[in-house]
């Protein structure tokens, strides 16, 4: 059985004092929900006092990116090495990241390896973008970005990550998919091409999550969904009572 996980891509908002003043809102109330993991992923330079605040909660820390390399001469990058012990997730691909950062699905692929090396359970976003899906091109584009992530990993490792399906026109725009439109892509393409390039099983146990336009009004209908086992929740995930109130409802629906 897959356990539920809801993570909150804080993006770059929340200072330092006010990341800390969101999770001491939240945790207890978080803490008392066992049937679903929460994560919260702040700014990096919040990290070390958010996951301090939470010590001894069962609330996950993660990170929005990492480059993939140990150390070296990458002005304003942070290495994986520099997460350990502070965080257990980093969000690798995510469509911001490709549109406004330039990153690659073969770019994405090196840090995914990187994370596992480092003991960091990736979650890795995948979507595609209004034109695309205009297009037609949804299955392609997920299928491409899917198998270009997990070159080169054991079915071990797949099955121990997160994935992330966010198609691009839906984030920040207050147009969810509809839950069964994204369940088709987790189950049929996601799912289907792992089990393609490893087996069922693995296709199986692989976490994967809908992200854009989460909110408390709309994470149950995907939460009753088969194949999604959660959310990546931005704007939502800024308000404690909202995010406590998905997490909740996911384990309502779920737990
Ligand atoms: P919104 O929930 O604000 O649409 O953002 C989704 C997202 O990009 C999470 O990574």
């Amino acid at each position: 059985m897959r356990k539920p996980i809801i993570a909150g891509n804080w993006k770059m908002h929340k200072t330092v004092e006010e990341a800390v003043a969101l999770v001491r809102e939240m945790r207890a109330a978080l803490d008392a929900i066992e049937t679903v993991e929460s994560v919260v992923c702040p700014p990096f330079i919040a990290i070390p006092a958010v996951a301090e605040a939470l010590r001894g909660s069962r609330v996950g820390v993660g990170a929005q990116n990492m480059f993939w390399a140990k150390e070296g001469a990458y002005t304003g990058e942070i290495a994986p090495g520099m997460l350990q012990g502070w965080c257990q997730y980093v969000i690798l691909g995510h469509s911001e990241r490709r549109q406004y950062f330039g990153e690659t699905d073969e770019g994405v692929n090196k840090k995914v390896h990187a994370a596992l090396a480092h003991g960091l359970t990736p979650i890795i976003c995948v979507g595609e973008n209004l034109e695309e899906n205009r297009a037609g091109q949804t299955d392609a584009v997920v299928r491409r970005q899917v198998v270009a992530a997990l070159a080169g990993l054991t079915a071990a490792q797949v099955a121990s990550l997160v994935i992330a399906y966010e198609p691009v026109w839906a984030i920040g725009t207050g147009l969810n998919a509809e839950p069964a439109d994204a369940n088709r892509v987790i189950g049929l393409i996601i799912r289907g091409a792992i089990a393609e390039l490893y087996d069922e099983a693995t296709a199986q146990a692989v976490r994967v999550q809908y992200g854009g336009s989460t909110n408390p009004a709309n994470i149950g209908a995907f939460m009753q969904m088969p194949d999604i086992d959660g959310a990546l929740v931005g704007g939502a995930s800024l308000k404690a009572a909202n995010f406590v109130e998905m997490v909740r409802i996911a384990a309502q629906v779920r737990g």
